[in-house]
This record gives C-alpha cells, sequence and structure tokens, in this order.
C-alpha cells in the first residue's frame, strides 16, 4: 500500500500515509507497552480479509453459521418494525455477506449504507449487491465505524435499521462496547433499532478449538499482523519464531489471542529494536462471550430497549434487536 522509498530515481521521500502513520503509531504504541499488544482491527488487510473468510467456512468455527442460520430463518420477522423504505446502516460491513439476508426481508429498502474501513471490500461488495438488488441505492462510508460521523444528508432524516453482526462487539470490552453501542445511537438518530449479533459463553473446549483450529489457519490469520508489519512498516519479524495461541479466560469471558514469542530475541522496527523474552507474548486480540442476560443490560446501560432476542437451537449465538429507549431524545450527550 505505501510505496516504499527506495525507487531507482532520486524522488523525495515519500510520507507515510495517514494511514500506515496511524498503523505505525498503533504497532509502536502497541509493542513498547509493558505487556506487549496488538490492536486486532489492523488483522484485516487484504490477506487478513482472506483469511478471515477462511476462517468463516471452518467445521471448528461455529459462529458464522450459526448467526447466518438465525438469520435466514427469522429476518422477516426481525425486520418488520422497521416496515417500508428503511434505511440499513451496517457497522463494519466487510464482506456484506449477512446483509443480503436482511435486505432480502426488508420491504422495498430506501438505501442500504455500509460503514467500513475498507475500500476494497466496499468495493467489491457494491458490486455484489447492485447485481442483486439493482434498484436499491448503495450509499458507502469508508471510515472506521467507531469515528464520530455524521450519515449522508439524503439518508438522514428517515428512521435507521443498525445492523452490527458478527459478535465484532465482543472485540471491545464491555465498558468500551457499552460506549460503542451509545455511538450508534447518536449516529443512527431517533427512532432507529439494531439488530447486534453476541456469540454466547460456553464450553471452554469448543471456545478454544473455535479459535486455535486444527488446519492452523487462525494462526496464520494471527501471524499475518507480523507479516503485515513486515510488508508496511518494513518490520523485520521471523514469523517461525513466534507461536499462534487461543485461551479462553473464565473469569473475563474472552477468549484470547497471543503471538508467543518462541526464544529470546530482538526485532528492528522503525528505528526502535524491541526486544522479546523466551515464551514472552503479545496480546492481539479479545474476543469476549456473553450470556443473552448480560449483553441484555450492557444495551440498557448504554441507553438501549433491549426487545426481541433470537438464538439457534444450541444456544451458540444471539442476535438481539435494540430499540431507542426515548424516541423523542436528542442523542446528545
Ligand atoms: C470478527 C471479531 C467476530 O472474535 O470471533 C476470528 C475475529 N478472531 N478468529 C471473533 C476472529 C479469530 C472474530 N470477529
Amino acid at each position: 500500500m505505501t510505496p516504499r522509498a527506495n525507487t531507482m530515481r532520486a524522488t523525495q521521500p515519500q510520507a507515510p500515509s495517514a494511514e500506515a502513520a496511524a498503523f505505525g503509531e498503533a504497532v509502536l504504541k502497541g509493542l513498547s507497552s509493558p505487556r506487549k499488544r496488538l490492536p486486532c482491527q489492523y488483522f484485516y488487510d487484504a490477506v487478513g480479509s482472506e483469511l478471515f473468510e477462511e476462517i468463516t467456512r471452518l467445521e471448528e468455527y461455529y459462529p458464522t453459521r450459526t448467526e447466518t442460520a438465525i438469520l435466514r430463518e427469522h429476518a422477516r420477522s426481525m425486520v418488520r418494525p422497521a416496515g417500508r423504505r428503511a434505511v440499513l446502516v451496517e457497522f463494519g460491513s466487510g464482506s456484506s455477506r449477512k446483509t443480503e439476508l436482511v435486505l432480502a426481508a426488508l420491504e422495498a429498502p430506501r438505501a442500504y449504507v455500509p460503514i467500513d474501513v475498507s475500500q476494497s471490500a466496499l468495493t467489491d461488495a457494491w458490486r455484489r449487491l447492485q447485481q442483486r438488488f439493482p434498484g436499491l441505492e448503495i450509499v458507502p462510508v469508508n471510515s472506521s465505524f467507531c469515528q464520530a460521523l455524521r450519515l449522508p444528508a439524503r439518508v438522514h432524516p428517515h428512521a435507521k435499521l443498525g445492523f452490527f453482526p458478527g459478535s465484532t462487539i465482543g472485540n471491545f470490552d464491555p465498558p468500551d462496547a457499552g460506549r460503542l453501542l451509545a455511538h450508534f445511537a447518536r449516529v443512527l438518530g431517533p427512532g432507529s433499532r439494531l439488530i447486534v449479533g453476541v456469540d454466547l459463553d460456553k464450553d471452554a473446549r469448543r471456545l478454544e478449538a473455535a479459535y486455535d483450529d486444527a488446519k492452523g489457519v487462525t494462526a496464520r490469520f494471527n501471524l499475518n499482523l507480523l507479516e503485515r508489519i513486515n510488508r508496511e512498516l518494513g518490520g523485520e519479524f521471523d514469523l517461525t519464531r513466534f507461536q499462534h495461541r487461543a485461551i479462553y479466560d473464565r473469569q473475563f469471558k474472552r477468549i484470547e489471542m497471543h503471538l508467543v514469542s518462541r526464544v529470546a530475541q530482538t526485532v528492528p522496527l522503525l528505528g526502535r529494536s524491541f526486544q522479546f523474552a523466551a515464551g514472552e507474548s503479545i496480546h492481539t486480540e479479545n474476543s469476549y462471550k456473553y450470556s443473552v442476560e448480560q449483553f441484555r443490560a450492557l444495551a440498557q446501560g448504554a441507553g438501549w430497549r433491549p426487545a426481541r432476542v433470537w438464538t439457534d437451537a444450541g444456544r451458540d449465538f444471539s442476535v438481539h434487536e435494540l430499540t431507542m429507549s426515548d424516541p423523542t431524545g436528542s442523542g446528545c450527550d
């Protein structure tokens, strides 16, 4: 993405793009911390997004297929209160695969607003959805869903149906997850609703298998973060010297993913050098799991009114409908 400065011609050194600069800063900050960590949002470059798609098809990784089955069965009833000509807003739309189920269930949707940091994901989704829903107005927003954002003016006056599937909410610790839900309420505006997918707490062995699959796809997904640092920031991580680890922390109800240094080593990066003891880890992701009741309480604390909930028969995954507790409120803090 960022052109390296070593071209043959004598050119001005390339200033890194704002995106690369933010990535570099986040990496330096995370690796300088006494307990090294890297932000999980950076998993999703082109290679990482591809690997994540592969994860969703793994035998051990139940969330995607379970949520898709719940949506397939209940989409009609889920979207009914949104009525005709609804505006669908998706936070972190990625490949927009599950969106098709929601769009197909909506009656004459007015517009679809996918919000995603990846321009390529937005473009691919736009192409596919234009084909499948020829009359649909698609208004992509290339942004992080965490950022303060105003929806495009032409969808602004209408009540919206927010969609946040995939248990992406699980990547945030509960206080941040609450703040994010409150932020969505402000973005969507009065009278809106939100459909959120939330993975449920379960047996540690199943959870650990879902995040450490036999084929090693999740390990490659995790290690790709170091490869991305090498590619985009000129890092020198030797991927054979780090090991993928996924553990379920019962107390915090979260799967933690780590990259564990197999040996004592020093890694140069961006003019600095980072030391790793043998066995020292970089914490790369948390994936929080909830009970249905815990998630409803979280949503309520964030100013939403928890309404209906759908789960699969095995209660592996849940889809929640949240409505606005105060339809006339300004939504301002
Ligand atoms: C996309 C955040 C929902 O936490 O299950 C999958 C990401 N990480 N395998 C999850 C992920 C490792 C995934 N989310």
